[in-house]
Formats: C-alpha cells, sequence, structure tokens
C-alpha cells in the first residue's frame, strides 16, 4: 500500500465545535460541511458531532441529501439556496432550509409547489457583492415571501468579506448594513463564520456558521490556530521511499532547477500534487521528519516530492513525513504557497485515503 494517507482526529473537530459554542454562548450552530468538510469527510464529521450540533451547512442540495441520511433531526442550511426550480421541492422533503440570494431563486420559490412549506434565509448583500439582495431590494421581498405559502420561517442571513481581517471597516459597515434590517420581522438571523466568531460578538446574531475554525486551521493571516486554541484535524502523513547522495552542483527533480550547493542527502516522499499537496510550493517549503524540519528541495511531482535530508543525517528510508497537521500547521504550508488553509485542506485528493481517530 502506498505510504500516503490523511489522519482525521475526530476529537478535534469537536473541540473546536465546542470552542465556536463557547465563543458564542447560547447561540445555535450551523457546522459548515461544505466541500466533504472541508476535505476531512463529510460522513464522520457529521456523525461526530451528531449529538452537539444543532445544525450543519452545505453548498447544494445534494450535499444536503448526504448530511440528512446521517442525521434525522438537525437543521440543514442550503448557503447557495437551489440552483434549479426542481430543487425547492426536493429541499422540503429532505426538511433543508434555503438561502434565497437572488430575484431568480425569490420568483422560483413563490412558483414551487411544496409538500410543506420551506424555511428561507434571505441573504443581504451587505458588501461583498457576490450573493445576495441589497438592503432596498430585501425590503421589498420581506412582506411577499412573509406571505407566501412556500415559506414557514422567514430568516435574515449575510456574509463577510474581510472579517479575516481584523478591525477592517468593511466588516463594521456590513454588520450595520445588518442591524439596519432587523427593523423587520425575521424568526431567525445569521452573520458570523469563523473569523467573525472569534472576534466579533456583535456579529453572532441567532447562529454562527463557522468552518475552518472547526478544523483547526485559522481564517486570521496574523493570528495562528494553535493561538487561537484550536486544535488541528488533519495531519498529511507519507514516508521517505528513497534516499541518495549528491554532489555539489548535481540538481535535483523536474527542471533541474534546485541545485545542491553542498554535499546534500536527498529524500524522496511519497506525495505529489496529485494527492493535493501544492505544486507550487516553493523549495525550502518544511516538511517533519523526525520532529524536525526538513526543507522541499526541486519541484513537487505528480506523486512525489523531494525533501533536503542534509542537516537529518539520522533520518532514512521508511521514515514517517508530516506534510502539515498536528506538529506543522496547514496555515504555515498555505502561506508559503500563497494561498490559505481552507484550499489545501478541500484540495487533498480522493486517492489519499483518510484514517479517522475518534
Ligand atoms: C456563506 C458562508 N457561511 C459560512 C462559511 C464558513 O466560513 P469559514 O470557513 O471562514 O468559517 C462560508 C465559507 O465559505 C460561507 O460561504
Amino acid at each position: 500500500m502506498r505510504p500516503l494517507f490523511a489522519q482525521i482526529d475526530l476529537a478535534a473537530v469537536r473541540h473546536n465545535h465546542a470552542f465556536a459554542k463557547r465563543c458564542a454562548p447560547g447561540r445555535q450552530v450551523f457546522a459548515v460541511v461544505k466541500a466533504n468538510a472541508y476535505g476531512h469527510g463529510v460522513r464522520e464529521v457529521v456523525t461526530a458531532l451528531h449529538d452537539e450540533a444543532d445544525g450543519f451547512a452545505v453548498a447544494s442540495l445534494e450535499e444536503g441529501a448526504e448530511v440528512r441520511a446521517m442525521h434525522d433531526g438537525a437543521r440543514i442550511l442550503l448557503l447557495e439556496g437551489c440552483f434549479e426550480a426542481g430543487e425547492y421541492a426536493v429541499a422540503a422533503r429532505l426538511r433543508i432550509d434555503v438561502v434565497v440570494q437572488g430575484v431568480e431563486q425569490a420568483e422560483a420559490l413563490l412558483a414551487s409547489r411544496l409538500p410543506a412549506p420551506l424555511n428561507v434565509w434571505l441573504k443581504l448583500d451587505s458588501g461583498m457583492h457576490r450573493l445576495g439582495f441589497d438592503a432596498d431590494a430585501l425590503r421589498a421581498w420581506h412582506p411577499r415571501l412573509a406571505q407566501a405559502d412556500q415559506v414557514a420561517e422567514l430568516n435574515l442571513m449575510s456574509h463577510f468579506a474581510c472579517s479575516d481581517e481584523r478591525n477592517h471597516p468593511l466588516t463594521e459597515a456590513q454588520l450595520e448594513q445588518f442591524l439596519g434590517l432587523l427593523d423587520l420581522d425575521f424568526a431567525q438571523r445569521s452573520l458570523a463564520n469563523s473569523a467573525a466568531v472569534m472576534t466579533l460578538p456583535a456579529a453572532h446574531m441567532d447562529w454562527i456558521r463557522p468552518g475552518i475554525m472547526l478544523y483547526g486551521a485559522t481564517p486570521f493571516a496574523e493570528l495562528s490556530a494553535a493561538e487561537l486554541g484550536l486544535k488541528p484535524a488533519m495531519s498529511l502523513n507519507a514516508q521517505l521511499i528513497a534516499v541518495r547522495d549528491v554532489a555539489a552542483g548535481e540538481s535535483v527533480g523536474y527542471g533541474a532547477g534546485w541545485v545542491a550547493a553542498r554535499p546534500s542527502r536527498i529524500g524522496t516522499v511519497s506525495c505529489g500534487y496529485a494527492d493535493g499537496y501544492p505544486r507550487n510550493a516553493p523549495a525550502g517549503t518544511p516538511a517533519i521528519i523526525r520532529g524536525q524540519r526538513a526543507p522541499l528541495a526541486g519541484r513537487v511531482c505528480m506523486d512525489l516530492l523531494m525533501v533536503d535530508l542534509t542537516d537529518l543525517p539520522e533520518a532514512g528510508v521508511g521514515d514517517a513525513v508530516e506534510l502539515w497537521g498536528a506538529q506543522l500547521p496547514v496555515d504555515e504550508i498555505a502561506l508559503a504557497c500563497g494561498t490559505v488553509g481552507y484550499e489545501l485542506l478541500t484540495k487533498v485528493t480522493a486517492r489519499v485515503p483518510r484514517r479517522y481517530r475518534s
């Protein structure tokens, strides 16, 4: 068997979920489990949170149906709403709350014949300009939806664009936009993603929507997951499968771009970009071997990558290699690659087996 797996620590997910709840006492939680629970496995994460979560948030009806099959009682929120008119009846049958984020969705909902009315979350475009009604349009739609037979609860939600940057002026402006609509009658309100859960109590409302924090990564550039008290849920574990000596002046890997500046020991690791490890990880990006950092040498290949073991003389074939996880924050690798932990976690490919620790 190829020595590569993602170790998923479900106790860490539960710890992080409990932490989110403690940040927003008395509020309910939609645990965001879209994109296969950010790569961690939606079935296992929903099962791990079965007795703790009030609800789950997903990106598609297919994801919602998968969650419903595992949890009969949880509230489920379809974050982008329905993509086709026929989905409203399916959502009603599955008892899934739907976001209504635009005119086309609102009209399709009002034209639907449903087996039961739906809980609807009207989405305010409070400044991100991705999805949602502006405040005036939302005020105009509110009475139509509030009176509609298709609607059970009418709720309000919005999403922050910059809550990952502390004290960003747009966050305050978005919060004000949201608060400015609360003279309207809504049964429930929801605004806070992970960053706002941890730093913006005024945005907690009735339901928080933490995603990345559940998986133990940070939404902030300047605050690490460990500083926040989060526990990493995924470790990407590979192995050294070959070791060789390379003379000074010899190159390593595709493109021959990495050249040994001294006589070097090069280790080859059983993970590559087809597993989701970023191909653009630069030379020097760390991996953990025997508790120590070894820098990447040469370009990441499809199934393999190479590390410089010159300063780790005791390392040898068969040694475990942690590419990110408990000893090396995924956020650090993401930063080295010009991206965010979200992308690395969600991009671990299906061929990487997930092993679960509960
Ligand atoms: C609408 C919405 N709410 C909540 C979240 C969770 O955000 P985070 O993972 O930053 O907590 C997302 C994630 O992208 C989202 O799109």
